[in-house]
């Protein structure tokens, strides 16, 4: 056991995460190079999510690429829950969801749980709910996923097919289990202990809806686990494949330590904000430079705690090369912070133009991707 205290469920992230200590937690698997050379195979080319390790673990996803290959429908399944505006950190796993969905031409099914997020949240109301999914499906469809593919469903809205399989998933599911699995405590709310049952549905979904074989693999952060552990052991009592997983560390947010969250608003980067407003916020952020220049030139700095750096290596700079040399200069006190503030500002600020003008056109073309009863 590592001596840091950390904690990671899907509501909450406390604590500097020991993401390799996490493996074994939740019992998953590290990515390794053969894996990531079957899905360069697949794709033509390795995402830099992948390349750079922030997509590190998964569930048999060599079991989910063997169905593909073997003619077995390979279906994606992602998802929100829309208690705010979307930050950069939500993007992650739908970046890498639309590079899979290119490879492996595959159907996706996109969930927004508005009832999760009523039921955990005291302070959000439905009204506040129904705001945000309305926000928010905007920007899943400005990822750019193939409209004839991609089946984006509520909970609160597309519930009857839904419904039908939770009760299913849930009569095999018992309190202990959803106790040791999620940390309920007495005062849990009795829509939160049930709701486990729910995202687990979409697993199974398109077994159901198109009455055929599926495999279904999960794009997500690794925070999402917990509930594939209660949908792989119910699915072979319903007669399903057990869903695959493919998992991401948290990205930052722009202050010290610390996933990005939206209860951190000033060390978010929401996808509504505007270009000037994120470029302030990097120009802010924390980094591993020294008080001084003249420190930094003698000492040099820190790429290995450095926020800016982190996202230039993991998203934002996808150049090897380039971001070798970075790391290099920065240690070595030839690249100064604000040279690294202002390449990933202009990426940043580059970025979201281009997403809010795909948001904009989002606008008329929710109805090709609502998958409704
Ligand atoms: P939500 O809305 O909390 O998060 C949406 C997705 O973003 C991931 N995520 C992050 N990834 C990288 N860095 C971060 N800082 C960061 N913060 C959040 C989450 O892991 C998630 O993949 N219960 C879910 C909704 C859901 C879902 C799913 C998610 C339903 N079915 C299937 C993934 C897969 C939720 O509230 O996600």
């Amino acid at each position: 056991m590592s001596n840091n205290e950390f904690k990671v469920t899907p509501w909450e992230v406390k604590g500097e995460v020991d993401y390799d200590e996490l493996l074994k937690q939740f019992g998953v698997e590290p990515l390794n190079d053969k894996l990531l050379e079957r899905l360069r195979g697949h794709a033509g080319s390795l995402h830099v999510l992948l390349r750079r390790k922030v997509f590190y673990a998964h569930r048999e996803i060599g079991d989910w690429m063997d169905s593909y290959e073997k003619g077995v429908k390979a279906v994606l399944y992602t998802g929100r829950g829309p208690s705010g505006y979307t930050h950069l950190g939500h993007l992650i796993p739908w970046i890498l969801t639309k590079y899979l969905q290119d490879a492996f031409g595959s159907d996706l099914y996109f969930q927004i749980t508005d009832d999760e997020k009523y039921l955990v949240d005291q302070e959000l109301t439905m009204e506040d709910i129904h705001r945000y999914t309305k926000d928010n499906i905007l920007d899943i469809i400005a990822v750019g996923f193939d409209p004839r593919k991609t089946r984006v469903f509520t909970d609160l809205t597309y519930t009857k097919e839904q419904y039908n399989i939770a009760v299913r998933v849930a009569k095999h599911v018992t309190f202990s289990t959803a106790r040791a699995t999620f940390g309920f405590t007495d005062s849990s709310n009795i829509g939160i202990i049930f709701f486990p049952a729910i995202q687990a549905v979409p697993c199974f979904l398109p077994q159901v809806l198109e009455k055929r074989d599926a495999h279904v693999l999960i794009p997500c952060a690794i925070d999402q686990e917990p509930y594939w552990r209660i949908a792989r052991d119910v699915a072979p009592k319903l007669g399903y494949r057990k869903p695959a997983g493919i998992y991401s560390k948290f990205i930052p947010g722009l202050g010290a330590g610390g996933k990005m969250s939206a209860s951190m608003p000033e060390t978010c980067i929401f996808l509504s904000d505007k270009p000037e407003e994120a470029v302030k916020k990097v120009k802010n952020a924390f980094t591993g430079g020294q008080p001084t220049i003249k420190e930094q030139r003698e000492k040099g700095g820190n790429p290995d705690v450095c926020v800016i750096y982190s996202y230039l290596y993991s998203l934002f700079d996808e150049d090897d090369r380039s971001v070798a040399e970075t790391y290099r200069a920065c240690k070595a006190g030839e690249r100064m912070c604000g040279e690294c503030k202002n390449q990933l500002a202009d990426k940043v600020a580059a970025f979201l133009k281009e997403h809010q003008r795909r948001r904009e056109a989002a606008k008329k073309r929710v109805d090709e991707f609502l998958l409704k009863e």
